[in-house]
């Protein structure tokens, strides 16, 4: 067994919605462990910034939005021109909406918003990235689906339903690859501080953490970005090489363990 320094030397990745967030740290992690990176989002300031952080030798920023099939398409295209390959699809852009406690109080306009972009543009994404990597026999394709792709009642129902969809194409898509020996999963986080949270939740970021540490199963910690990444970087190597149709929650047990019904406090703790 060799153990790689650099976990993802002579990579190359592109990854959707890498101008912010969990994506812009994916992209500077992924870079720091040797992949050449392709950032594609649709705020093209901060994308650009992503690129010259990490340096424009390694990377590049791409305006894609990923609902443009034709956009999608020349996005690969030219990664695949300018690098010779496509070894990492990492579809992470994604949109939330207001929360509307009630169904009835839910237009058709919003819920087709958000699947058009976390459903659809994904879909896109995996279709073109499927196109070049079939003919390579390799890839890893990862998309950020989310705990509420679990559990129910922690978001929106267009959001839950978009990352439920996700990770359905995910496992069918990982069976249609298998047989080239791509991988397909999922990474999945519970709450982290983001732009979009801000945006959605409308809470200050100590606030929203305070809030998700609260009702976390694991304590002591904070989510972040990075712990999306790493799991996104397992994901992405060869260390992976067995490893697909995942759902890898990343949500510090939330999904599997009731805390509500805590049979092990201790006396310390109950007092
Ligand atoms: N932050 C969380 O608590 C959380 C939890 C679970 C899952 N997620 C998922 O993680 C992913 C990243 O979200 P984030 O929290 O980093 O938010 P973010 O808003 O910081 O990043 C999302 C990025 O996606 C880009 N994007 C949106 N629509 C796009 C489109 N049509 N084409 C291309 N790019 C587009 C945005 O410009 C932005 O840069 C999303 O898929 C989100 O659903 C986030």
């Amino acid at each position: 067994m060799s153990i790689p320094a650099k976990r993802l030397e002579g990579k190359v990745a592109l990854i959707t919605g890498a101008a912010s967030g969990i994506g812009e740290c994916c992209a500077k992690l992924f870079a720091a462990h040797g992949a050449k990176i392709i950032i594609a989002d649709v705020q093209d300031q901060l994308g650009q910034a992503v690129s010259e952080a990490i340096g424009s030798s390694n990377s590049m920023y791409i305006h894609c939005d990923i609902t443009n099939e034709e956009e999608v398409k020349n996005t690969i295209d030219t990664a695949v021109a300018t690098y010779g390959k496509l070894d990492i699809m990492f579809n992470n852009a994604g949109v939330a909406d207001a929360f509307k406690p009630r169904i009835i109080d839910n237009e058709k306009k919003d819920i087709e918003r958000v699947l058009n972009v976390n459903v659809i543009g994904t879909f896109l994404c995996m279709k073109h990235a499927a196109r070049v990597m079939v003919p390579q026999k390799s890839g890893s394709i990862i998309t950020t689906s989310s705990l509420t792709s679990h559990l129910g009642g922690m978001a929106s129902h267009a959001y839950s339903c978009s990352k439920h969809a996700l990770v359905g194409l995910t496992r069918n898509l990982a069976v249609e690859l298998a047989p080239f020996g791509i991988r397909v999963n999922c990474v999945s986080p519970f709450g982290i501080a983001t732009p979009m949270t801000a945006d959605f939740i409308g809470l200050e970021r100590e606030v929203f953490e305070n809030m998700i540490n609260g009702v976390a199963n694991l304590k002591g910690v904070t989510h972040k970005p990075d712990d999306v990444a790493y799991a996104a970087l397992y994901l992405a190597s060869d260390e992976a090489k067995y490893v697909t149709a995942q759902n890898m929650l990343v949500d510090g047990g939330l999904s599997y363990c009731n805390n509500s019904f805590n049979m092990f406090k201790y006396p310390e703790e109950a007092a």
